[in-house]
């Protein structure tokens, strides 16, 4: 196509006439928005699959699962999968576990359960009817159980694993993969010095309620109730109650609370052989 015709032509016009000056300006604009929004939509299924990626990795982190070589998707092989129905701390086949996307669920008014403000302790958007579960086995034992968590800090929401061994209360590991607090201050959740430092804690008092938490300082191992105490994040206290808050509604009686108490009760292993046996029965 032409755009110099007569005369001279648009081309020819001089570098300050203003009508070229805007003509100018606006292919330039729609030329770029082409190749910005051409390379978002390209590149988001990407995207997509590198975050997938990224958290499969932090859950085999948090697991203590080395690579040992592998890709991280082969190393996954070795973690179960599963939704748990927080109400009944049941598993449920309700919705796929392989493609469930708690953090969408969370923002679905149909896919959610009634959560008071008092409850709110973790302050989230809201409470998934399902819930996620990773699990490590061996010889069809639990030794290890991931809970996705998710809170409130100071800028924004945490989001996290912990690491349960298998007797449903005591914790192995703590692990970060999105957050948006301060570097050196609440951005010390990365810190894998003080994650270590989560080996071994306790998540329930006598009373079998939720006592896990950080306090302000450090704790002296050998002081009373240090197996409920984590150190402080200094000059970050208000991430500090974050985190506090977060574990304690996750491993709490609105959350994952039933469903590790039926772990505790051995329910879990036993509603596992149930289904096993049901899917021999429909097999044979
Ligand atoms: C630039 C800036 C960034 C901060 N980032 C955090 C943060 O990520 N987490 C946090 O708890 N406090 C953060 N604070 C400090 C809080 O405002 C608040 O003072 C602090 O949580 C009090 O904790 P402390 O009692 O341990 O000093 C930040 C303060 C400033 C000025």
């Amino acid at each position: 196509m032409k755009i110099h015709g007569r005369q001279g032509g648009f081309l020819n016009l001089p570098n300050d006439n203003i009508v070229k000056t805007i003509a100018v300006a606006l292919l330039l604009c729609l030329v770029c928005s082409v190749i910005v929004s051409g390379a978002a939509t390209l590149l988001k299924p990407k995207q997509v699959a590198n975050k997938l990626l990224d958290k499969k990795a932090n859950i085999l982190t948090v697991s203590g699962i080395d690579l040992d070589g592998r890709s991280v998707e082969d190393a996954f092989q070795q973690i179960e999968t599963r939704v748990i129905n927080l109400q009944t701390g049941e598993y449920t086949d309700a919705v796929d576990a392989q493609s469930y996307d708690q953090r969408k669920a969370s923002k679905d008014p149909a896919m959610t359960l009634p959560l008071s403000k008092q409850d709110n302790i973790a302050q989230i958007a809201g409470l998934p009817k399902f819930a996620n579960v990773y699990l490590v086995k061996e010889a069809e034992q639990i030794q290890k159980i991931i809970l996705p968590i998710e809170g409130y800090g100071l800028w924004g929401t945490l989001y996290g694993f912990l690491a349960l061994e298998g007797d449903a209360e005591t914790v192995s590991s703590i692990t970060f993969y999105e957050h948006k607090e301060t570097p050196g201050l609440g951005g010390e959740v990365e810190n894998q010095k003080w994650q270590a430092s989560w080996d071994g804690k306790q998540l329930y008092d006598d009373q079998g309620q939720p006592a896990l938490g950080l306090v302000k300082g450090s704790v002296d191992p050998r002081a009373p109730n240090s197996q409920y105490k984590i150190d402080g994040l200094a000059g970050a206290t208000l991430t500090s109650n974050g985190v506090t808050n977060m574990v304690q509604f996750w491993v709490g009686d609105k959350a994952f609370g039933p469903f590790l108490k039926r772990v505790r009760n051995g329910d879990v292993q036993a509603q596992r052989e149930k289904i096993d046996e049901v899917h021999t029965a429909e097999s044979v």
